[in-house]
This record gives C-alpha cells, structure tokens and sequence, in this order.
C-alpha cells in the first residue's frame, strides 16, 4: 500500500515537484527514491510470514559474517556470532529462571555496557517487551517508571545494586523478581543472574517464541523526559523499529563502515538510530559507556571510527576541547543527530575538518521524520511535496503566551505562511501512526491535538516550533517552553544562548524566563558557565548582548553555576532554574543584574532585590 500510494504520488506529482524545487531536484529525488526503497521494504517486512523482525536482520548478519567484530568494548571485541550465542545464554537464564513467557515486559536498569544488548537480543529473541529505564534515575522516578510498564521482573547491572535497594520493600511488595549481573548476591530479594547464564546453554532459542509477534506488536518502552513531570513511557513498536533503523541506510551508510556510540542506550537516539540502524546494515559498534569530551577523538583515531553520534550539546562540547595538532587525524566522514545549532555547527566543520553533518529531526514517539540531505547549514530538512502527502504534517499558528495555538472564530487551526514559524502537527495516519505511552491516558490524549482543520481529525502535537524558508527549507526554532514572552515579545532561548556564548569569558549558557512580580511574562535569565581560568567581564557581556539583542531579550539577571546542568539526552534543564529565579534568599551562586542606566552587569545587591520584590522598580 506505501509503495504504491507514494509511487502513484510520485507519477502525478513530478512536474510540480520539478518545477517547486528545481534548483534541489536532483538531491530531492535521490532522498525521495531513498524514502520510498525504505518504504517498499518496510512494508515487504509487515506482510512477511512468519514476521520479519529487527532481530532476524541481525541474525541474518550472524550466519553471513560470524566473524565480524559487532561491538567492540574497552578492548573486548565480541564477533556478531559471539554475540548471538551471549544472548542465546542470557535468554536461556530468564527463561529457565525468571519464567519469561513470550510477551511479557522486563524491565532493564543497565548503563550503556555489552549486557545491554546481550539482554536487548535476549528478550528479542523470547518474544519479550524491553522496558528501558534511564540508568540516573533513583527513588521515586525509578518506581514511577518502574511501574507505568507493567513489568513483574527487574534486570540490574552490579554497579545500580544500591540504587534498587533503596526501592526494595516496594518492589517486594508487589513481588516483583530482581536479577543481577553478577555470579552472587548478598541480599535475598536479588538473584544472582551472571552465573545462571554462564551455566545456561548456548543454543538457539525456538523461533515459536515469536510466533505471536507482528509489525504492530510492542517491542520496547522508552522513556521520554520532556520539561516537566514524571517521564512517560513511550510505546515503541516493531513498525518503529523498523522505521528508526533505516535511517543509516538512507544516510549511505556502508557495511564497512564503524560507529561510534556513546550516547545512552535507553533513549531513541543511541538504540534505535545508533544500535539497531548499526544491525540493519551490519557493522561495527564502538560502544561507551558515556560521552567524554576526552575520549572521543581517541577513540575514534583507535578504531577508525567513521560515524559519530550527537545530541543537544555535544558538538560545542567538543568544540570547546582545546584544540590540538591532531584535531583532524580520524577518518570520521558522518556526523548523525540533531539539536546542533548553526554557530557550533560551522565552528565543528572549521576544526575537526570535512564531516558530513547530518543533522535530523525526530521524536521518540513522533511519526513523522525529516532529515538534512542537502547540506544547507542549520536546516533540519526540506519540505518535500510527496513527503508532505504521505505524511500531512503542517506548522500552525501558535500563541506562545497561552501556550495554545490560535483558533479562529469556527474553532479551527491556521497554517502560517511561508517563513513564519509555526508548531508542527502530524496528522496521526496508518504509516504514521502514534502508539502514545504506556498507562498514562491523559499524556497520549495531551499529545494529541484534535479538530486542526476539520471536525474529528487528530494529529500529533510536536511540540516544537518550526519554520520552512521560501527555498522549502525546514529550520527547527524552538521547543516550546524553551521561548518565553516579555514586553509582548517572544524571546528564543537558544538565540540568546548563542549570543552569550559569543563573549570571551562564557563557556555554557542556558537561557529561561523568570517571573517578577508586578510584570507580565517572563523576563530573560541565564545561569552561565565560566570559561578555565576566566573572570566574569561584566563589560563585555553587557557590549555583546546590547550589541546583538533587542532590549527585551536581553537576560536581566545572570547566574554564575559551576556546571549546567543536563538531562540524559544533554539538552539543558530550564524548569528548574525558572522556578528558583533571582530569589536571593536561596541561590548560592553569584548573581548579577543589568543595570539599564550603567550600562553593564552589576553585582545583585539586598537593595536591587527588594526594590524589584516590592515592585519599586519597573523592569
Ligand atoms: C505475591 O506472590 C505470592 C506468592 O506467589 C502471592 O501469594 C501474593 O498474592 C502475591 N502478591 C501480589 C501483590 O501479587
Ligand atoms: C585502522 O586503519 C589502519 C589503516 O588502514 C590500519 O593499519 C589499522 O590496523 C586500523 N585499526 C584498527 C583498530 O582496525
Ligand atoms: C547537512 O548539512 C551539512 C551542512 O554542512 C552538510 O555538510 C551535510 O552534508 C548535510 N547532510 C546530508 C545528509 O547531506
């Protein structure tokens, strides 16, 4: 159906499509052959009897190439064919010990190490659900996760023991099963699993164990932070997997070809893109336990690296190493993420040399993709006419002070113009679906935005501010709750991030809105980071930020921390910093003011404080 609706498109479509976007046809059509070769396959792979799932790709790759180095971990190199015969014994160990049953959900609690996909293959292979918690999550966020997936057993890496002690007495309550990957235990409520699976078999296990499973069956849980609340479980299909694995292939990833990845293997970005976009084409991973900005390049250099991952920060992170002779001696060509911005981006290219950035734009639970394929700096995509068909997405006006989009009088949504930012929505569609999170009602629904154009349509609410240019290029602008209203004027953080980080003195910045008493919206904050060595030249910042900002962009108060503080995807935390403000009665830190009449930053006093508490001072 896919392949011959979006062959049909093409067929009608192409003399408009040539006349749009000639100058970009060629690059236009190649991405758009890529897409739907991706869509003939997907849907070969959802009629396919028995289904053919993510997993027997890889074990497609184990009979081919046994000996082909799959992951390659602080020197330990384990072949795909060792890797299949790991999880065979790691699945024989739940399965003899834990009782699995095809179906079932399992929750992993593990950092990013070989077992993580040993046990990622493992409950593949038994017809499991994985249910991937964030290895920094403690206490009551790790019971709320715990819980939202239905899972009865616990899987735990040695070094998360205390972390699951201390949630213990509930999860006794509920009797759920914790193992551990080590050959003993101490406690009673904790199995030992390390040494049931060194005893364990290491045989295949029956292909029956997946007899029940199809394309839309659930294959994982994985969380998704967002800015406020308790993390959501997002329901991650075979469909999804599916789809999240071909993104290597369209980005001409070859089978000689080895990753790198270091980003978390509970998110979407370092599993589904990074390690199962790896399987499907069957190379090599180099895993990490963590980003560093030291490692990196060393171990890119050790191992040929050829494609890196990024997220949120990560490339001005290893822009800001200091620079050496051999900034360029790797072989990386494929840089794969998102959240880059333009400044960092060019500065990337000027001094690790000629990688290919591609920068895409997804969500773990979004349904709808798109991906830089032209090389136009900071664009995360094109606008492409058929795409646009087999995916209707649209951006709509939004009111960033109500937090809502605008309605007119009928109570429907308006498309902006051309080169006018709008919130993207996604119709919600057989090829696109939504599978929302797992018992949480009131977040799907919230996700979920109806009646957009006519009564009774539902789409997926992105939550991310888009634009498309006159060239029909895609631009990301802002996440909302990541612009704020002052004077009657939107203010994007991130624009006024890349501005501080212009001045000399500024390592990091992270940008928000606070309120102040006596006024409407928020006024610009920043908590910035200081460069080595560095003082805080008041002067200077004052002259940038005057220099490029309007005033009401301009962050009225500056907060001194000795690091920003990230979430595990690396973008920054803003919430928590809007909610403490300027409040000097419980900041430690330094702060500052800008001080409109001096013309520069000055220290925050007990006086300034006051009079702006008690509405004495008009901002
Ligand atoms: C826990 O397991 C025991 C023994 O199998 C059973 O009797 C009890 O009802 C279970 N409790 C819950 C809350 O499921
Ligand atoms: C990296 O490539 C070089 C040159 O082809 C080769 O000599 C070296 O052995 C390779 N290193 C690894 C770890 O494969
Ligand atoms: C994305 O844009 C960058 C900009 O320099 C370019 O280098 C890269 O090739 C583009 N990505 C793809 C997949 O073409």
């Amino acid at each position: 159906m896919y392949a011959i609706c979006a062959l049909l498109a093409l067929l009608v479509f192409l003399p408009p499509l040539l006349r749009h976007s000639f100058p970009y046809f060629w690059q236009d059509a190649n991405y758009l052959f890529q897409y739907l070769r991706c869509g003939v396959r997907i849907s070969r792979y959802s009629k396919k009897k028995p289904f053919y799932s993510v997993l027997d790709g890889f074990l497609e790759h184990v009979k081919k190439q046994p000996e082909k180095p799959f992951i390659i971990f602080e020197d330990q190199v384990f072949s795909y064919q060792e890797a299949d015969r790991h999880s065979n014994k790691v699945a024989r160990a739940l399965r003899n010990h834990a009782g699995l049953s095809p179906g079932d959900c399992v929750a992993v609690f593990l950092g990013n190490e070989p077992n993580f996909l040993w046990t990622w293959l493992a409950l593949a292979k038994l017809g499991c659900i994985a249910s991937l918690l964030n290895y920094n999550i403690r206490a009551k966020s790790l019971l709320h996760c715990f819980t939202c997936c239905g899972a009865n057993v616990l899987l735990v890496a040695a070094e998360l023991k205390s972390a699951v002690e201390e949630v213990l007495p509930t999860l006794r309550e509920k009797n759920v099963s914790v193992y551990i990957f080590s050959d003993t235990s101490d406690n009673k409520d904790i199995q030992s699993l390390g040494d049931k699976i060194n005893q364990a078999s290491d045989e295949p296990l029956p292909q029956s164990l997946r007899d029940s499973i199809n394309f839309h069956s659930k294959a994982a849980y994985i969380y998704t932070s967002g800015t406020t609340g308790l993390p959501k479980a997002a329901v991650i299909t075979h469909h999804r997997l599916w789809a999240a694995c071909f993104l290597q292939g369209m980005l001409g990833v070859k089978s000689n070809d080895i990753i790198y990845i270091n980003l978390p293997l509970y998110h979407s970005a370092g599993l589904l893109m990074g390690v199962l976009g790896a399987i499907e084409r069957g190379i090599t991973i180099v895993l990490s336990r963590k980003f560093s900005t030291s490692q990196f390049w060393n171990d890119c250099q050790k191992h040929n690296v050829t494609i890196i991952q990024y997220v949120g920060e990560v490339l001005r992170y290893l822009c800001n190493t200091p620079k050496s002779d051999s900034d360029r001696h790797h072989r990386v060509r494929l840089a794969i993420g998102n959240g880059a911005r333009m400044d960092t981006w060019k500065e990337f290219l000027h001094r690790f040399g000629d990688i290919q950035v591609c920068e895409c734009y997804g969500a773990t639970e979004g349904n709808v993709g798109f991906v830089n394929y032209t090389g136009r700096v900071g664009a995360i995509g094109r606008e492409v006419f058929i795409h646009k068909k087999l995916f209707p997405y649209s951006l709509i006006k939004y009111d960033t002070e109500r937090e809502e989009p605008v309605r007119n009088s009928r109570g429907f949504c308006k498309e902006v113009e051309k080169g006018e930012t709008g919130l993207l929505v996604i119709k919600i569609t057989k090829i696109a679906p939504f599978t929302g999170y797992a018992k949480n009602r009131e977040q799907t629904e919230k996700k979920q935005i109806r009646d957009v154009f006519k009564k009774g349509d539902v789409y997926f609410n992105s939550g991310d501010l888009l634009k498309v240019d006159h060239d029909n290029f895609i631009y990301f602008q802002d996440r909302i709750g990541d612009t704020f209203r002052w004077k009657g004027e939107n203010v994007a953080t991130s624009e006024v991030e890349s501005i501080l980080i212009l001045v000399d003195c500024i390592a990091e910045a992270n940008v928000y809105g606070v309120l102040v008493p006596g006024h409407e919206g928020r006024t610009g904050m920043a908590s910035v980071k200081l460069k080595e060595g560095k003082q805080f030249n008041a002067g200077d910042i004052f002259t940038t930020v005057a220099h490029h900002l309007p005033t009401y962009a301009r962050p009225r108060f500056i907060r001194i921390q000795n690091s920003i503080e990230v979430t595990g995807t690396l973008k920054q935390l803003k919430v928590k910093l809007s909610k403490e403000g300027f409040n000097m009665d419980t900041i430690r830190n330094p702060l500052y003011f800008l001080d409109d009449k001096a013309k520069t930053y000055v220290p925050m006093t007990r006086s300034i404080y006051e009079a702006i508490i008690s509405k004495q001072m008009r901002l």
